[in-house]
């Protein structure tokens, strides 16, 4: 077993999300040996405001003996390409969401990388909020009963004007499905950890409310709000907006709303779990609080509390209670569970974390919700 300080990491894409994965490793003492970024030029800019160093090419990345392991953390279209090649080299990976662009691009990447022995997660890092871990503890140990019906949305205002740009809107870089492989994928993997079953079927409707869009010239950060004059008109085949029917391996029904053009909701992921005996429900905006439905007693509310939560939830929270955590330290604590099957050497038999394999999964269902809207009819989702 190796200490965490022990251990190099480096990370690929320099943009929202991977400040966000250098910051996560710092927290937990792992050194951050360097990035790459999408040109030697910029990602030696990015690597100095970071306090960092900078690849030339992921070549030279791969050739480091002192990184162990990498962040994929680039556009979703890079993903499949970068993770092979860091499997290929030996090094255990953390891919950002989605795995691929389709389940017929992952295919295989799972295998390639139980037969390299290397650790591989994708960051379903929603997971990590302590009282979601909890919930799967509870879930698992039969308190909410037999899972029935499992509801919710995910809704963000930042593509709401059609001056509004990223990468995310063309199918070549972000993929066919955008609100869904964006962000309704969080909440699909959300809902088959906590419940513990897969998903087996899909109904899905989705819609493109804004279908002219205006690309600035220059490049545009996630999340920017500063709007450009100097733009070009783009066509835009990505939903907006998506309704999709889910049915569950053990026979419960759910539903769930996303959008990425609701005014006023900036990154609202709710869900509720009706089971046989209880109910439980979570909004990310108010992330410490837990509600737990009954019928024949009072409502109650967890507040995020180690010394109130199940093992899995107290190691994922790093606070007492009433100190509120949030999406940062999510990071952080499902770090700590990949790079403890790092500092082990190799994966755990059933992480908690999602593997290339959950991630592949998540494809399939993806490609499953395409296919629904495209036909219009439930559609299984391929095994
Ligand atoms: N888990 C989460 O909650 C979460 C949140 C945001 C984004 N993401 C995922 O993270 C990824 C990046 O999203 P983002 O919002 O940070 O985007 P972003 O546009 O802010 O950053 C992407 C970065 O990748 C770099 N890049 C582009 N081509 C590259 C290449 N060939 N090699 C190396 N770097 C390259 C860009 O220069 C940029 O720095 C996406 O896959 C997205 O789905 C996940």
């Amino acid at each position: 077993m190796r200490n965490l300080t022990d251990i190099g990491a480096a990370v690929i894409g320099t943009g929202f999300i991977g400040t966000v994965h250098i910051e996560g490793l710092r927290r937990i003492g792992v050194p951050v040996r360097g990035v790459l970024g999408s040109t030697p030029e910029r990602g030696a800019a990015r690597a100095a405001a970071l306090g960092t160093h900078a690849y030339p090419s992921l070549d030279d990345l791969l050739a480091d003996p002192t990184v162990q392991v990498v962040h994929v953390t680039s556009p979703n279209h890079l993903h499949v390409d970068q993770s092979r090649a860091i499997v290929e080299a030996g090094k255990h990976v953390i891919c950002e969401k989605p795995l691929a662009l389709t389940a017929a691009a992952s295919s295989g990447l799972a295998d390639r990388a139980a037969a390299a022995g290397v650790v591989n997660a994708v960051c379903f890092n929603l997971r990590y909020y302590a009282l979601n871990q909890h919930l799967h503890d509870q879930v698992a140990a039969g308190d909410l009963g037999d899972v029935r019906f499992v509801t919710g949305q995910y809704f963000q205002d930042w593509l709401f004007l059609d001056s509004d740009w990223n990468w995310r809107l063309e199918a070549e870089q972000g993929g066919q499905l955008r609100a869904v492989g964006d962000i309704g994928s969080h909440w699909l993997d959300l809902m088959t950890f906590i419940t513990g079953q897969p998903i087996v079927a899909v109904m899905a409707e989705l819609a493109t409310f804004i279908p002219i869009r205006h690309q600035p010239r220059g490049p545009v950060e996630t999340f920017a709000t500063a709007r450009s004059t100097d733009t070009i008109e783009r066509t835009i085949t990505t939903e907006d907006v998506a309704s999709i029917l889910i049915r569950f391996a053990n026979g419960a029904r759910g539903s769930v709303n996303v959008s990425q053009i609701s005014p006023g909701r900036k990154n609202s992921l709710r869900f509720e779990i009706d089971g046989s005996k209880s109910a439980a429900s979570w909004d990310s905006e108010q992330p410490d609080q837990l509600w737990l439905g009954h019928r024949e007693r009072p409502n109650e509310i967890l507040i995020r509390n180690p010394a109130l939560m199940s093992a899995g939830g107290r190691a994922a929270a790093t606070l007492p209670g009433g100190h509120v955590e949030g999406y940062g330290d999510t990071f952080p604590a499902l770090f700590r569970a990949v790079y403890a099957d790092v500092a082990a050497g190799r994966p755990a038999d059933r992480p908690r974390y999602a593997t290339f394999a959950d991630g592949h999964a998540a494809m399939r269902v993806s490609d499953a919700v395409a296919e629904s809207a495209r036909q219009g009819r439930w559609v299984d989702v391929a095994s």
